[in-house]
């Protein structure tokens, strides 16, 4: 019995470390000043502060997306928060899809679905406050 645990202690150790060797894709574009979001002062600080680390090409590579396989949940986060709206690159949406993005970004945080639940637990700090929130639905409602 005894033996059979170091066995599979031994073969976990080589399976964590074998899943080390995946590539991660963790790089960030580069960052066009002039197509950066350009929306009001006090929207881009909350967004900056609370959403570019997956919908900007700024994200934030903790030490902890270096470390299989929370590396490749992290990675994936980024890849599809970047996909749905990406910030860094908000001059390139025409203004229908700016204004369909203004929409979405009130939505997912008037039903607190953004930042996602898992990111609030290693920012704590993250999830968009009263205040804050008043600011983004003046932005929606053009009174910024
Ligand atoms: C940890 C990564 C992460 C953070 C931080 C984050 N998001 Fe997301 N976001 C995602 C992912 C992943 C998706 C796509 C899957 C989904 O909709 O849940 C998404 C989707 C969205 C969408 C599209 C939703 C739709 O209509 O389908 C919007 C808008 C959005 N996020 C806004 C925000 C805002 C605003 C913040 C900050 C207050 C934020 N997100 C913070 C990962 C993140």
């Amino acid at each position: 019995m005894k033996k059979f645990l170091k066995i599979t202690v031994i073969l976990l150790g080589l399976a964590f470390i074998g899943i080390q060797l995946k590539p991660v894709d963790r790089t960030n574009p580069p960052v066009d000043a002039d197509l950066d979001f350009d929306g009001p002062e006090e929207v881009r600080a909350i967004l900056q502060a609370k959403c570019y680390d997956c919908h900007s090409n700024q994200s934030d590579w903790p030490w902890y997306s270096y470390v299989a396989p929370i590396s490749w949940w992290i990675a994936h986060h980024v890849e599809e928060g970047r996909r749905e709206v990406n910030y860094s690159e908000w001059g390139k949406y025409s203004e229908r899809r700016k204004e369909e993005k203004i929409e979405e970004t009130y939505d997912e945080i008037l039903d607190d679905l953004m930042p996602i639940k898992s990111y609030r637990i290693t920012h704590p700090d993250s999830k968009v406050t009263e205040e804050e929130f008043i600011i983004i639905e003046k932005w929606l409602d053009g009174e910024l």
